[in-house]
């Protein structure tokens, strides 16, 4: 009588270039998407700072809006960087996502997906949510083909006038809802990342792990707050 065998498991081959054989592990790829984020959250920040120039005044937001157009390449090879780290980000999650799915065995598909985090699933969506909210505001703000009347805005200086085109664009109050509620999506995709970075790094039940949650979910909820206040303080029509 022939005994039922199990199918082998496919044995994963590692590349000999050491960089591709980290890139290969399920930990490497781990570790590309929090830095990549990492990286992203730096500019989130930094864009926000920037923009919280709107309650200094007009002069102080077209000056900083004018500074960076000045930094020529300087500003592409960030775009560039930015671009890059958006695309890895995004490639790494989807090969993540497949390697998980391909890893478990059918039968224990429905209970698993039970045992995966509420958070863990929405961060694709929130994720998705951002990209679509990021191409909108590239379209709007920065591109002007949504708006190609922003183009003839200048200031006394002859400077681009950012900062009529942020109120012109947040006075109408669908665009305004539009983005709080990306801002939204964006701040439970930041704090559920800082989470999901202490559980790949197996800290999350650490002094430490609960350190970065926790300063995380603070970080997400304040940038929340910095942005969401600009298009609430237009439409209340505080900043004029
Ligand atoms: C109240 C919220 C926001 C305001 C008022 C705002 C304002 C602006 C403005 C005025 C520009 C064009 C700058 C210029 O070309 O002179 C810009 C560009 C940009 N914004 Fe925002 N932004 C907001 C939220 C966000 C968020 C939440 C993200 C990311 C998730 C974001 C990502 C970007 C990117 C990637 C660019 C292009 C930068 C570049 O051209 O180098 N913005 N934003």
């Amino acid at each position: 009588m022939a005994l039922a065998t199990a199918p082998p498991t496919p044995v994963k081959r590692f590349s000999a270039n050491p960089f591709i054989a980290f890139y290969q592990s399920s930990i490497g790829k781990k570790i590309v998407v929090a830095l990549s984020g990492l990286f992203l959250i730096f500019f989130i920040v930094g864009h926000l700072l920037g923009n919280l120039e709107i309650y200094l005044g007009q002069d102080h937001l077209n000056a900083y809006a004018n500074l960076l157009q000045q930094l020529g390449p300087i500003l592409w090879a960030e775009r560039i960087i930015l671009l890059l780290a958006v695309v890895v980000h995004i490639v790494a999650t989807i090969q993540l996502a497949m390697e998980n799915r391909a890893a478990k065995p059918k039968k224990y598909a429905k209970s698993a997906h039970q045992a995966s985090t509420l958070a863990s699933r929405t961060m694709i969506y929130t994720g998705l949510l951002v990209i679509c909210f990021v191409v909108y505001h590239l379209l709007q703000f920065t591109l002007m083909w949504t708006n190609p009347e922003y183009r003839n805005l200048h200031d006394a200086l002859g400077r681009h006038d950012v900062y009529h085109m942020v109120i012109l664009g947040f006075r109408q109050p669908l665009i305004a809802v539009f983005y709080a509620a990306a801002i939204f999506f964006l701040a439970t995709h930041l704090s559920h990342g800082f989470e999901s970075v202490t559980q790949t790094l197996g800290i999350n039940n650490r002094k430490i792990g609960r350190f970065i949650s926790n300063g995380g979910r603070w970080l997400s909820w304040l940038i929340f707050a910095g942005y969401v206040s600009i298009p609430v303080t237009i439409l209340l029509g505080l900043i004029k």
